[in-house]
Parts: C-alpha cells; structure tokens; sequence
C-alpha cells in the first residue's frame, strides 16, 4: 500500500535526480567513505589502485597521475580523498574553469609539498595555455617560466615537488591527446548497480541516524539511477517524508510515496527524462534525431542531456545511440505507456 504526500511544502527548486554538485549536497562530505575498505562498489577500479597505492608506499614514492572519468555523482572526488587518505599525502582540490591563467596553476604546484595530490575536477574545461604547464609538470616535476618579453625573454626552469596529478572528467573523449598520455593511470568508474546504492544508502543512514529497513533502502537505491550522489541526496528527502509524516522509519511504502510525490517514477526518471523520450516519439517518430535539435526541442542544455541525463537512459535501455542520432527503444514507449509503431507491413 502507497501512503499519498501529496506536495510537501517548501519543496525545493533542484531536481532531485541531477547528478550534478547542487548547494543541498554540502551535506554530503560528511556521508563521504574516507578509506578504500568502506568504499562501496566500483571494485575493479578499486582493486587496481589497491595495488598502485600499495607498490607506491612501498617505494616511498608518489603515486602516478591518475586519471578517473565517467559519469557525475559517481565519486571521483571521493576517490581522490580516499587516495590522499590512503598514501597518508595532502589534498589540494581544484578544477578546470577555477584555474584562469598559467600563473594561476603555477602558484599551485609551487605550493605542494612533497608527495602531495593535486585534484584538478573537470580537467577537460581547463584552458589551453594552462594546460601546457601542466606537460612539464606531470613528465619531470618541473615548469618552464617566461622572465621578460620580446628578444630579451629568457626561460628559466623551476623544480617542483614530486606530486601526483588526479584529473577528473565527465568525458574521457575530450582530453587532448598530450594530456591524456601522460597519466599513468587510466580508471573508468561505472553506474552502479541497485545492490550496491542499496548499501551505499543504509550506510549514510546508519551515519544520519536514520532508522532504515532493507526494502526502504532497495526503493531508494532502485530510483537513483546508478547514482550515489542521487540515492544519499534522495534518502535526505525521504527522511523528511518519515518524519514528518510517517512516523519516523524509512519504509519501502514510505520511499514510494514521497519519491513518487516528488515526482520520481519507479525506475528513477523524472521529468526531463520523461520529456526527452516523449520528445523523440512525438515530434521525431520514435528518431534518429541530433542531440543539439532534441535540446533545442525541449529547451534544456546539450551538455546537460548528454552528461546528467543520457547515460542512465542508455544503461536502462530506453535509448539508444546511432551515427544518425538518438533513438528510443520499444521499452521506452512500454515505459511511458505508449503504442510502439513496430515494423511497418509491405503490403505489395
Ligand atoms: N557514499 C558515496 N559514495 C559511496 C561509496 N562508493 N561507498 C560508500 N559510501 C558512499
């Protein structure tokens, strides 16, 4: 049995499944695992770097460049803490757009000590002349500076730390080659399956202090599409619902309600994903149709669709990707309770 919430007041703007970093998510640090051994899921990239951290410690030496790629929400920059955590080093936390100009960057690798991890977030928004002092950096632990101009300019050579370098980014694709050679380290992060969110989500809730049961949790985990960020930001929400209106336990009927009062449907899509589908059918037949024209029909951004929206849709099977454009699948239409067309009969 659903227990009906209707609207809760006060809702907030955000929708609930982006897994972009909003302001709500601050309270995310401390639900952070802050070591490998409580680190849920994602066991191949975790049992590589099991290895290189240990092989690294043994040496005494830093860790190579890492570079971590997939999804947002899925943790890059909890893996780069756990990193830091793990070899015992400091973390200094950047990312691309932060850093302006060349001497920006440089300031920051001057400042690292020995050891030291440098997290640069959304490494393929950083600029190009930023980015060629990072070549120099990441090969030999150095950087080349400009002292004057014109004929009189001279270059000097500057010493830096040994540091590992981790980069972060939503698309591997888009790291110029230079770049993406010199990390050593290449480790993909997938969505994650609902088991695993299920632990991830009674384990922040052991952190909150909120009473879970296991059917609770395996609601929340099944409508956060593969996304960490999106199931602890959703049992927040459900909290809330608990204990103001249900007694204070989250339960799977009380998952269900408030996630379907705020308008999340079982499978996690919510309304953009729902318009983005309908799009396609309505307007373009089911597809092939561009990225670009689909943003434009339902007026949200191509980079959101193509980073926060579609690699759920894809891994769920609703859509599918072709050389001539996004199409949707006789499951989306089943999904949405719509007729598939199915193959057109020849009659002659
Ligand atoms: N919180 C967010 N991501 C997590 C993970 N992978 N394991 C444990 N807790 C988490």
């Amino acid at each position: 049995m659903a227990i009906d919430f209707g609207q809760m007041p006060g809702e907030a703007a955000e929708p609930l499944v982006t897994p972009a970093l909003t302001r709500e998510d601050e309270a995310e640090y401390s639900l952070r695992p802050r070591y490998l051994n409580e680190y849920i899921g994602q066991d191949k990239a975790k049992g590589n770097l099991e290895v290189f951290i240990e092989a690294a410690r043994l040496r005494s030496e830093p860790l190579d460049h890492v570079l971590l790629y997939g999804p947002p929400g899925l943790g890059k920059t909890t893996l780069a803490g756990i990193i830091a955590n793990e070899m015992g080093v400091n973390l200094r936390v950047t990312s691309g757009p932060a850093i302006d100009k060349p001497g920006d960057l440089a300031a920051l690798l001057t400042n690292l000590s020995e050891n030291d991890i440098l997290f640069v977030d959304e490494i393929h928004r950083m600029n190009r002349a930023v980015e060629e002092i990072l070549y120099p950096a990441m090969e030999d632990y150095a950087i080349d500076i400009i002292i004057g101009k014109g004929p009189s300019a001279n270059s000097i050579r500057l010493d830096l730390p040994k540091f590992t370098l981790i980069g972060a980014t939503t698309r591997a694709g888009s790291l110029s080659a230079p770049l993406r050679d010199r990390f050593g380290v290449n480790l993909r992060l997938e969505l994650y399956t609902p088991e695993q969110l299920a632990c991830i989500v009674k384990r922040s809730a052991g952190i909150l202090g909120v009473p879970i049961e296991e059917t609770g949790a395996m609601e929340i985990a099944r409508r956060s599409r593969g996304t960490p960020r999106i199931a602890n930001r959703m049992l927040r929400r459900v909290r809330d619902f608990a204990q103001v209106r249900a007694g204070g336990v989250i339960t799977r009927e009380v998952a269900d309600s408030a996630l379907t009062a705020l308008e999340v449907d079982h499978m996690g899509l919510d309304n953009i994903d729902r318009r983005m589908l309908k799009a396609i059918i309505d307007f373009y037949n089911g597809g092939p149709v561009g990225l670009d024209t689909l943003a434009a029909t339902i007026n949200e951004d191509t980079v959101t669709l193509e980073d926060m929206y579609e690699p759920y849709l894809l891994q769920q099977g609703f859509l599918t990707r072709t050389p001539r454009g996004r199409c949707v699948t006789p499951y989306a239409y089943e999904h949405l309770h719509m007729t598939y067309p199915g193959q057109q009969q020849t009659l002659f």
